[in-house]
């Protein structure tokens, strides 16, 4: 006789989307609900953490009830609740570990935490709907860029990561010198496809630095201001630029942090020995990066899996790795803390 399936609660609100999902222990998406702020965001270009752990406190009961109806739930009929604990914004985090304690508490049921940067990479898993492990996984977002050898989906090691900002946080600033809307890197890429990606020749930090993974965009991002200001400190604002001199910024802009991104993951599939490449997060949706991602695999004989557009920016069907912890008898205790900053 066939077992009903075990319904999870997948609740997502690390930065500035707040999100709920339904999945099954079969990786069945029964419902999926994600409310961005981004409009709140976009006049003080990046997010402002007091508005968005406030705009998740708002949110976090309509989404729940939404996503719950349009899987014809009731509350009752949840067996597990999942939740991202780290990392984050610590305003952010609070609102959704709250609110998972909370359901837990009330409905006695296990409370799972997930790492929001593991579930970018399991996004991988939800799309391939096959085994996606183990692999090399990249996780390339507005607020980390990171590669990881994922052993299983339980067992994630940290190769390395950025050592200031993150590849999507340079591309949402250099939108800003050049004029662009919040969030940057669609407004960036757009623009590249239009420019010249050998006009500027930009800094690829650690590129050469053979036995290292590691990423540096901050240096880039000033490079990218001198290039439109020239030296001293003239505020950009204050340069006019045409339309042809942004599409080449954009593009070399673009092609630099490309460059380190392919390089790094290129070594890290080299020292793991590994075959399949995962990559998720909002960077992922970059079409130069998913095209360059392409040929690498090619070139390597590796598989490559890249998550589709509507879960590489944050969502909570990529909260499913938590099917993975529940089979694994892994379960949070209710005095289960954010960590704002734990990146492993
Ligand atoms: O994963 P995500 O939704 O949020 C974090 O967990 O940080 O990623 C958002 C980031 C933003 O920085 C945004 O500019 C970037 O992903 N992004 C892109 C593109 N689309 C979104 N960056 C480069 N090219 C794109 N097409
Ligand atoms: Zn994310």
């Amino acid at each position: 006789m066939n077992e009903p399936p075990i319904r999870f609660l997948t609740i997502e609100s690390t930065c500035d989307e707040t999100a709920a999902a339904v999945v099954t222990d079969r990786l069945e998406v029964l419902a999926s609900t994600v409310a961005s702020q981004e409009a709140l965001h976009r006049q003080f270009h990046g997010v402002v953490p007091e508005i968005a752990a406030r705009a998740h406190m708002e949110r976090m009961l309509p989404v729940l009830e939404s996503t719950l109806h349009k899987a014809s739930l009731t509350w009752q009929e949840v067996d597990a609740v999942a939740v991202a604990y780290t990392p984050g914004l610590v305003g952010s985090l609070l609102v959704g570990l709250t609110a998972a304690k909370t359901i837990a508490l009330v409905l006695k049921k296990p409370l799972i935490g997930i790492n929001h940067l593991h579930a970018h990479i399991y996004a991988c898993r939800m799309a391939a709907g096959v085994d996606v492990f183990p692999c090399v996984g990249l996780v390339v977002s507005g607020g980390h860029t990171h590669l990881y050898r994922c052993q299983s989906p339980t067992v994630f090691r940290l190769l390395g990561g950025t050592i200031d900002d993150a590849a999507g946080e340079a591309f949402d600033k250099v939108a800003t010198m050049l004029g662009l809307p919040f969030p940057g890197g669609p407004a960036v890429s757009k623009l590249a496809a239009q420019g010249d990606p050998r006009a500027h020749s930009f800094p690829r930090s650690f590129i050469k630095d053979r036995d290292k993974i590691a990423f540096s965009f901050s240096g880039l991002k000033t490079a990218v201001r001198y290039a439109i200001t020239g030296p001293g400190n003239k505020d950009v604002r204050a340069v006019h630029l045409s339309e042809s001199q942004v599409a080449d910024l954009a593009a070399s802009f673009q092609e630099a942090v490309v460059d380190c991104l392919i390089e790094k993951t290129r070594l890290a599939l080299e020292t793991t020995g590994l075959s399949t490449l995962c990559v998720g997060g909002g960077v992922a949706a970059n079409p130069r990066l998913r095209e360059r991602l392409a040929s690498l695999a090619e070139q390597n004989n590796v598989t490559l899996h890249i998550a589709p557009l509507s879960l590489c920016t944050d969502n909570a069907v990529m909260g499913a790795i938590a099917v993975e912890h529940y089979r694994a008898g892994r379960f949070s205790p209710l005095s289960l803390d954010v960590a704002s900053g734990l990146v492993r």
